[in-house]
């Protein structure tokens, strides 16, 4: 089923199913196998050669990775989608399938601690030029993009501090001048329930799916999406060549089965955050409140027209008496767990600082707009009375 008028999840149940006419399995199997067989060798030619359909080794392609990776494409309104074994696997995949030696890829300073680090330290090693600015003032995109730019890459909302940029603006505003150069939008923290940045205009979209896409904390994996010929190299360069990070078929069902749910969690985890987020804004302990939802948040206008159904069940805070005092209203949190990682079922709070982004420097942090006391929080399913009340009671006690 592709029809792109058809409810989310009538698509993330249904999208790219395959009719098990053997066994009448109505769940899709497990094709737990690293190979596939051939009835001759002139047929395995044709296969590799691309002259005929059908499987040949799990990391060129696999039954059941393939239904997950239509789901994805069909939820962000992509022609096609790679699936990968982590976020970075999709991340890595898609930069490593465009950027060449003597390019420059244009970055956001503001991401998550690892993909910071990959741009940073991992690729600029390979005669990459890596330019972080701020993506969210378009007037630097503008001022930087070059004759050698092949990539704008960035997250919105930005993790850990919520930062929003203008994808339609930025999309335009690069195209215009080359529309060869692609923007890549990392929406894990939005998701395409509420966020669809090609229907923006960007050319690719990142996923880490170990966070909302399965959604159950059980899982390492990611997508990439976007046109039928980009994620074609993506898979046949950037996963089979360059990185391997291929996503098992085990995986691959748990994620099948997590998007059964994933319009009914995702409007739960967005209705709890927003009940946080407002008790947040009030309490008198805290001394700033990132999330796009609240009217105070900088770009609250530009999240409103992006995120067409709310803002996202993820925000960052700031407690007076800074880093100590937020150290220890983690620690005093009873329901909430300090775990890194986010979009899963149970709440989770973290120190990004020492944490998810201890890659960056104590210059860099402040440059990114990272505080030293930014406390972040992945809203959870749990009733939202009861993630409230166990934040207060935390926030009573320093
Ligand atoms: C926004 C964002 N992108 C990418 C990643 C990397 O994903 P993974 O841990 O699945 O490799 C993360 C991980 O936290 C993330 O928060």
């Amino acid at each position: 089923m592709t029809d792109k008028n058809i409810g989310i999840s009538t698509m993330a149940i249904h999208t790219g199913n395959m009719r098990d006419t053997q066994y009448h399995a109505l769940t899709m199997p497990i094709y737990q196998s690293s190979t596939f067989y051939f009835d001759t060798c002139e047929e395995g030619g044709r296969k590799f050669a691309g002259q005929e359909d059908g499987f040949v080794y799990t990391r060129l392609g696999n039954p059941t990775t393939a239904v997950v990776e239509k789901k994805v494409a069909a939820l962000e309104g992509a022609e096609a989608a790679a699936a990968t074994a982590s976020g970075i696997g999709a991340i890595t995949s898609a930069i490593w399938s465009i950027a060449s030696a003597g390019k420059q890829i244009i970055a956001d300073k503001t991401l998550y601690g690892c993909t910071f680090s990959f741009l940073a330290h991992g690729i600029s090693k390979y005669g990459v030029e890596v330019k972080f600015i701020d993506t969210s003032d378009i007037e630097q995109v503008k001022a930087n993009l070059k004759e050698n730019t092949c990539i704008v890459y960035l997250e919105t909302p930005a993790n850990p501090n919520l930062k929003i940029a203008d994808l339609e603006l930025i999309a335009k505003t690069v195209h215009a001048y080359n529309k060869d150069i692609k923007v890549i939008c990392d929406n894990t923290f939005a998701t395409p329930y509420t966020q669809q940045p090609l229907s923006l205009g960007c050319d690719v979209v990142v996923h880490s799916a170990t966070k909302y896409i399965n959604g159950h904390g059980d899982v390492i994996a990611g997508f990439v999406a976007g046109s039928a010929e980009l994620i074609s190299q993506v898979k046949l360069v950037g996963i089979k060549d360059m990185t391997g990070a291929v996503l098992g078929p085990q995986e691959a069902f748990y994620i099948m089965r997590g998007l059964k749910t994933f319009e009914l969690r995702m409007q739960r985890h967005f209705e709890n955050a927003k009940l946080v987020a407002e008790f947040l804004d009030k309490s008198d302990k805290v001394t700033k409140v990132y999330y796009p939802g609240l009217e105070s948040h900088p770009n609250h206008n530009v999240a409103a027209k992006q995120m067409k159904r709310g803002f996202g069940a993820m925000m960052s805070f700031e407690v007076k008496g800074g880093k100590a005092a937020g150290m220890k209203f983690c620690n005093a949190l009873k329901l909430c767990t300090i775990a890194v990682s986010l979009g899963d079922a149970e709440t989770l709070v973290e120190h990004p600082a020492s944490m998810t982004h201890s890659t960056y420097s104590a210059a860099e942090l402040a440059e990114a707009g990272i505080s030293e006391g930014l406390v972040r929080l992945s809203i959870g399913l749990e009733n939202g009375e009861d993630i409230v009340a166990d934040i207060k009671q935390a926030l009573d006690q320093i």
